[in-house]
Formats: structure tokens, C-alpha cells, sequence
């Protein structure tokens, strides 16, 4: 039996180590853990209820447009604004959460997982004028290989031409990132954590001149998404297509949906959403969501025991640092008992399941592109297509919403805090299902819960010692050499784990 852990993963958000057990080549089992606990939960405990809005995105200056939808939701539902938020407020949060996650993508993909798969090194053989590309050569020849250096070797299969291109690709994704973010600030007010979104709505207006900014920058990342991002990720996965059989993990999949589309039901499971909400398991099946069976338990987190297997509603966050047996800051939460993965796979698959026409033919024509069946997706390049596929439908509907906005027209509803409430928000950050939940007594927070997308993957195992989505997918892979375990970090950053949110 050979340990082989790998302390921090690199190019992923946040403090995750992993480690595994390998026995004649395969991984026999794998340990995920979060090492750094923060604490917002309890910081909010005695809070004004509307400092959630602010501080609970402070969670994660990665995906801080999602945390603060989750928290504007939660507040709504607390103060009885569910059916009262104006149709602009609706679109302009999409638009806002939306445009950003588009961005996450790209900066998943290009900046924190292609490295895994494109040489950069294959620049030193470049002969042309691409200005950019000849300053990363400079780089190259002096032996500056950072940030692309020290990496695991012996897995790069690209030609020699589609590694420089992607390489360009990588630095024009600086450009179309930053277009992102200035499309983003023109309703949040900035980044990354937003001003605009408040409960009852949000603080900005829509006038032409914003709507026509707003639609220019747009129209720059759909255009990437389909004629750079998309087809980039076909190739790699085309070159490296046994990692659409390597990393399934536990083929159990959630999502809340997000993206509310028109109507205004007070209760968010049952809103009509771009992504639906339900879950879908290993036969391609549709169910859906029962929000009551979630549960988080910590037998293995360093948490006192007496708040394991409690619903997000009534949980407690008690550290018990040192913890016998437990491993992760990460707590684990469970569906029915159940492990679920969520994220990109899961909100595509869901919403393909569902039946959703749109979201059915772009998935079975890139598919086919790739010579796959749908179950192929349970996989490592299974999770980079619905990431890009995500990214595409998001680019796509948000022009659609930006031109229903309607300037003149209201954007936020007056309330009053309630002595006592209870509330919860749902949606789905760019790394998969995030919730929240409230519960306010004489006008103060009382107690404050989050279950983030990488609780759910990056957990450890539950109180009944079944192992997380994440330690699942590594257990089995057969990993050719112990000192360059490139599949390891391969199945762990299709995840597109973020450790500060997972812990928050
Ligand atoms: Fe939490
Ligand atoms: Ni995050």
C-alpha cells in the first residue's frame, strides 16, 4: 500500500488536501480535507438581519454574485417579499449572477484546469507574431515558468500547434474575463462583491444607455463561449477521451435550479427556472427535490456531534477543533441519507432529464460531436463540456433577459423586518446547489446556515462512513505513476472545488 497525498491541490480556490491509498496501481481510498475554518455563520449570529446580504457574501470572493442572490432570496422569503419582487429586480439579479458565473466558467477552464492538459511549453517552438504568445516565449527561454511550473509531467498529448493556441487562448481569457466583470459592475455597482443586490430587490435602475453597455459586453462572451471556450473543450476532450470514463464519483446528482424566469411564486421550489431543480441518478431518471430531506452530519468534521444529521433550517455550527476521528473543517451534507454531487454536471443533467428541448439538443448534438452517450457526462471530461454547456445557455439567455428590463419601471419593494421569521434562498452558484437559511428573533439574525456546492463535494465521509462525491471519484482510478498522480488533480479540478465557500 503507497500514500500518496497531495498537500495543498494547487489551481482550485481555497486549503484542500487529499489523500489516498494506492494498492497495485489503483486507488483503494481517498480522504478529502478542508483545512481552514473561518466562521461567517457565527459572525452573523445577533446581526441586523440585512447584514446576511452583505457579509454572507464575504464567503467566497469567487462566486460572491451567487452567495449574494442565496441571501437577497432567503431575506426576501424572511420578510414576505417572495411575490412582491419587481420583474427588473428578477432580471437584473439574473443578469448579475448570470454574467458572472459565465466568467467563473471561463476562469475555471482556461486559468485553473487546462494547464492540467495544455503544454505550455510547447511556446518555446513558436515562429509567429502573436505579440502575446512571443512574451510568454521570453519567459520560457529565461526559465520563468511560473505560474505554469512546477506541474506533474508525462500526460500531454496535444499537438504542438493546439498547445500555443491554447496557450493564446488562456491569455485572451484575461480580456474576456475582465469584459465580464465590467458587465457585471454596471448593475452590482462592483467586484466582486456586489451593491446591488438587496432584499426586496436591487438598488440599481435600467436605462437604455446601461442596457446597451451591458449588451455589447455580452455579446464579446458568448462569442468566446462559443467560438473559443466550447470548441476548446471538445478538442481536449476528444484527445483525452478516456477521461470521459475516469472520475464518475457517485452518479447521484442535485440541483435547486436558478434563474428565475417569469412568475413569482413564494415558494422557491416550485419557481419555473432556466435550470430545474430536482435530481437525477445513475439510470437518467428525473425525481424531485424534496427540501426536507437535507441533512448535514459531522461525524467526521471537526464539529461537536450533537448537531450532526440536523435540516440547514435548524443547524449549528459548533467547531470542535482535534476532533478523534474527524479530518475536515468541510461538513457533510446528504440528500435522503444519500451522497449527492452537484454543480455544472448536475444542473445540466437535471434540466436535460426534465426534459428541457433546448438543453436536450445542445447536449446530445455536443454528444455527438464527442462520440459519447449520455452517461459518458459521469466523468472528468463529462464535467468540463457541462461546465462549457452551462456557460453557453447562461451567454445566451442573457441577452434574452436584458431586453424584457424595462426602464421606468420599478426595481425594489419596501419592507419591514420582522420580530420573527424564517427564510430561505436557493440557487445555484457556478460550483453547483447553494442554499441558505435564516431565522430571525426580535428583529436580529438568531441563527444563520449555509450549505455551499463544495460542502457537498468536497465532504467527507457521513455518519455512515460513506465517503464524498470527490473521495468517491478518486477511489478506483488507476494512477500510473505515484510521483506525477496527474489523474488525482485531473478528478479533483473537474470539480471546480472552492474550499472557503465549502467551510465558510
Ligand atoms: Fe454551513
Ligand atoms: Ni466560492
Amino acid at each position: 500500500m503507497t500514500k500518496v497525498s497531495i498537500d495543498p491541490v494547487t489551481r482550485i480556490e481555497g486549503h484542500l488536501k487529499i489523500e489516498t491509498e494506492i494498492e497495485d496501481g489503483i486507488v483503494k481510498d481517498a480522504r478529502s480535507t478542508g483545512n481552514l475554518f473561518r466562521g461567517i455563520e457565527l459572525i452573523l449570529r445577533g446581526r441586523d438581519p440585512r447584514d446576511a446580504q452583505v457579509i454572507a457574501q464575504r464567503i467566497c470572493g469567487v462566486c460572491p454574485q451567487s452567495h449574494g442572490v442565496a441571501a437577497a432570496l432567503c431575506l426576501d422569503s424572511a420578510f414576505g417579499l417572495g411575490d412582491k419582487i419587481p420583474d427588473n429586480a428578477r432580471l437584473m439579479r439574473n443578469l448579475i449572477q448570470g454574467t458572472h458565473v459565465v466568467q467563473d466558467h471561463i476562469l475555471h477552464f482556461y486559468h485553473l484546469a487546462a494547464l492540467d492538459y495544455v503544454d505550455v511549453t510547447a511556446v518555446a517552438a513558436y515562429q509567429g507574431k502573436d505579440p502575446e504568445l512571443n512574451s510568454v516565449k521570453v519567459f520560457l527561454e529565461r526559465g520563468e515558468l511560473g505560474p505554469f511550473a512546477p506541474r506533474y509531467e508525462g500526460d500531454y498529448r496535444l499537438p504542438v500547434e493546439v498547445n500555443q493556441e491554447a496557450t493564446a487562448h488562456y491569455l485572451k481569457a484575461f480580456e474576456i474575463r475582465r469584459t465580464g466583470h465590467e458587465a457585471v459592475a454596471i448593475f452590482s455597482g462592483k467586484i466582486p462583491h456586489s451593491v446591488g443586490i438587496v432584499p426586496g430587490g436591487v438598488t440599481d435602475t435600467p436605462t437604455v444607455d446601461k442596457i446597451t453597455k451591458f449588451l455589447w459586453k455580452v455579446k464579446k462572451l458568448q462569442e468566446f463561449v462559443n467560438n473559443v471556450y466550447l470548441p476548446d473543450v471538445l478538442a481536449i476532450a476528444s484527445v483525452y477521451s478516456d477521461y470521459l470514463e475516469i472520475g464518475a464519483g457517485c452518479k447521484n446528482l442535485l440541483s435547486y435550479g436558478a434563474y428565475d424566469l417569469e412568475g413569482d411564486d413564494p415558494d422557491l421550489t416550485r419557481r419555473k427556472r432556466l435550470f430545474k431543480q430536482g435530481t437525477v441518478s445513475a439510470d437518467l431518471k428525473y425525481h424531485p427535490l424534496a427540501i426536507s430531506s437535507i441533512t448535514e452530519v459531522v461525524k467526521y468534521s471537526w464539529y461537536e456531534d450533537s448537531s450532526t444529521g440536523r435540516h440547514p433550517s435548524q443547524g449549528e455550527t459548533k467547531p470542535a477543533p482535534g476532533k478523534e476521528g474527524a479530518y475536515s473543517w468541510v461538513k457533510a451534507p446528504r440528500y435522503d441519507g444519500e451522497v449527492y454531487e452537484v454543480g455544472p454536471l448536475a444542473r445540466l443533467l437535471v434540466t436535460y432529464v426534465a426534459g428541457d428541448p433546448v438543453v436536450r439538443q445542445l447536449v446530445d448534438w455536443a454528444l455527438a460531436e464527442l462520440k459519447a452517450p449520455v452517461s459518458a457526462l459521469f466523468s472528468v471530461m463529462g464535467r468540463h463540456l457541462a461546465r462549457a454547456l452551462c456557460a453557453k445557455i447562461l451567454a445566451d439567455n442573457l441577452e434574452k433577459w436584458l431586453l424584457e428590463l424595462k426602464p421606468g419601471e420599478p426595481t425594489y419593494t419596501e419592507y419591514e423586518i420582522p420580530d420573527e421569521a424564517t427564510g430561505m434562498g436557493l440557487t445555484e452558484g457556478s460550483r453547483g446547489a447553494l442554499g441558505h437559511w435564516i431565522e430571525i428573533k426580535d428583529k436580529k439574525i438568531y441563527n444563520y446556515q449555509a450549505v455551499v456546492p463544495t460542502t457537498w463535494n468536497a465532504s467527507p465521509r457521513d455518519d455512515n462512513g460513506v465517503p464524498g462525491p470527490i473521495e468517491q471519484a478518486l477511489i478506483g482510478t488507476k494512477v500510473r505513476d505515484k510521483d506525477n498522480p496527474f489523474e488525482l488533480v485531473r478528478i479533483v479540478r473537474s470539480f471546480d472545488p472552492c474550499l472557503a465557500c465549502s467551510i465558510h
